[in-house]
């Protein structure tokens, strides 16, 4: 049975922060596929770059790993391109999201000798040996003042010519521009079913909790991070992603 995103179909009165709790896990890759413009082809893009950059016998990283869709899809395309030598480590901190993201797992009969669900912060977590880090939308929930001790955490536990790829909302500095481009945000919500109860209860609910930066913020951080290649592989209105190589 599709389990499809009601989260905020009826009003809440005072909308609570947001959380990904159990309510939010079970209906998350419907609010995905509907919220976030080109999920789909976003997650083809970071799973073919992923197959791209991956050195053999290393790991990879999904930061933030939600349902494990990224997982998943990139676990799959090893195994159709016959590598047998890697690790995928999955890291989210919603208990609710992990229990999901090994349902997804388990559904394709991915080897537990490859891939791994943390329930954990990746904060404290350990990056090692890496040769590819995602984090796909999952920085904009992160608290500014650490974005740049995590960041550099990931580049220094990636391997020479690894990569990290990071999908964020962006903010835009300029007032008209961002209005502009929010409106067209709206609006695809709009067109993906979501009604406008179900918009300004969201919007509400991500105030203070999904903490967008501008372009400017976001490349500057992961050049200051050491990161010397960054680029946008990805964007439409205000959301982006990028690749970021250590050379
Ligand atoms: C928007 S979702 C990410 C979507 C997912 N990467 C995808 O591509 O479908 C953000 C996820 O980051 C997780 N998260 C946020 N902060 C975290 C942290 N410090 N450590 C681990 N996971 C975190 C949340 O629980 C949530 O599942």
């Amino acid at each position: 049975m599709a389990k499809i995103d009601k989260v905020f179909s009826s009003p809440i009165g005072k909308v609570p922060p947001f959380t990904f709790n159990e309510k939010v896990a079970h209906v998350f890759d419907d609010m995905a596929e509907r919220s976030i413009p080109f999920y789909r082809e976003v997650q083809k893009m970071i799973t073919d770059l992923t197959l791209t950059f991956y050195q053999e016998g290393s790991r990879i990283y999904d930061l933030g790993c939600s349902t494990a869709t990224t997982t998943a899809l990139v676990y799959q395309g090893l195994i159709d391109r016959d590598v047998k030598d890697f690790t995928i480590k999955g890291i989210d901190s919603s208990q609710a999201m992990c229990d999901e993201a090994r349902v997804k797992l388990e559904s394709i009969n991915a080897s537990k000798d490859h891939v791994t669900i943390t329930h954990g912060d990746f904060l404290t977590e350990e990056i090692q040996d890496a040769s590819v880090v995602i984090m796909n939308y999952t920085l904009q929930f992160i608290d500014p003042l650490k974005r740049e001790t995590v960041i550099k955490k990931i580049f220094n536990g990636l391997r020479h010519n690894g990569i990290l790829l990071v999908s964020d909302k962006l903010l835009q500095s300029n007032t008209d521009i961002s209005r502009t481009f929010i409106d067209k945000y709206y609006n695809l919500k709009r067109l993906n079913g979501y009604s406008e109860l179900e918009i300004s209860q969201k919007r509400e609910a991500l105030e203070n909790v999904l903490i967008p930066y501008t372009l400017e913020e976001e490349t500057s951080l992961f050049r200051e991070c050491g990161f010397k290649g960054v680029d946008s592989f990805f964007t439409w209105y205000n959301f982006a992603s990028f690749i970021c190589i250590k050379k």
